[in-house]
């Protein structure tokens, strides 16, 4: 049990919000889920938000919403996956909205079918969004986080990659990431 005197919880709490002002947030996949979820309650505490997914109009959806509550966030459609890409809208959002001092991948998707029965197609896509695209975006973020000694990276993950799952290549891809 943490034990934190009373003197810094105060200072800690009227000094709140100036801290989470600081804090410059990319949530990938962002347009639904819990990434939308996550990226407003980020929001409501003033960080300011720069939400990443192919999905457009989710992630609009998701920008206006914390807007209209009267916090800061910017949509920018980004496909993870796609290396290029990565690299192109990790400049403009710097540019645009600060240095990341957050960065958390959370994009992901699934098939929702047995290792056999799955299309190869998808097999990749798991590899290339769950556990490929975070190399594309650490890549991206860690340089300036590691110069200015201040950074977080995060990874949503699931319960399946300590299970023996049905979903053997979904687990797979999410233990690429754990063990990396
Ligand atoms: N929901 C759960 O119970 C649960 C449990 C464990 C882990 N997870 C993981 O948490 C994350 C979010 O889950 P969710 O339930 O909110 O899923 P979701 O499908 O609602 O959200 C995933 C988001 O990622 C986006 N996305 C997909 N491919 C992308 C790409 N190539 N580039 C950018 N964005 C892309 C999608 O458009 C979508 O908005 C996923 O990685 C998922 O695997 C979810």
């Amino acid at each position: 049990m943490t034990i934190f005197p009373a003197r810094l919880k105060r200072k800690y709490n009227r000094n709140k919000k100036f801290f989470f002002s600081k804090l410059q947030n990319i949530y990938s996949g962002a347009g639904s889920g819990l990434g939308a979820g996550v990226s407003k309650q980020l929001a409501a505490k003033g960080v300011t938000v720069i939400c990443w997914d192919v999905n457009v109009r989710g992630n609009i959806n998701t920008v206006n919403e914390i807007i209209n509550s009267g916090g800061k966030a910017f949509s920018f459609k980004c496909d993870v996956s796609n290396r290029e890409e990565v690299y192109a809208v990790a400049k403009e959002s710097a540019k645009i909205a600060g240095d990341v001092t957050i960065l958390v991948n959370n994009a992901g998707v699934v098939g929702g079918k047995s290792f056999v029965e799955e299309d190869d197609k998808m097999i990749l896509k798991t590899f290339e969004v769950n556990a490929i695209s975070h190399f594309w975006t650490t890549k991206a973020f860690l340089p300036k986080m590691m110069e200015k000694n201040h950074g977080h990276i995060g990874k949503k993950f699931s319960s399946k990659q300590y299970l023996f799952s049905f979903l053997t290549f979904l687990a797979l891809s999410r233990s690429v990431v754990l063990t990396k």
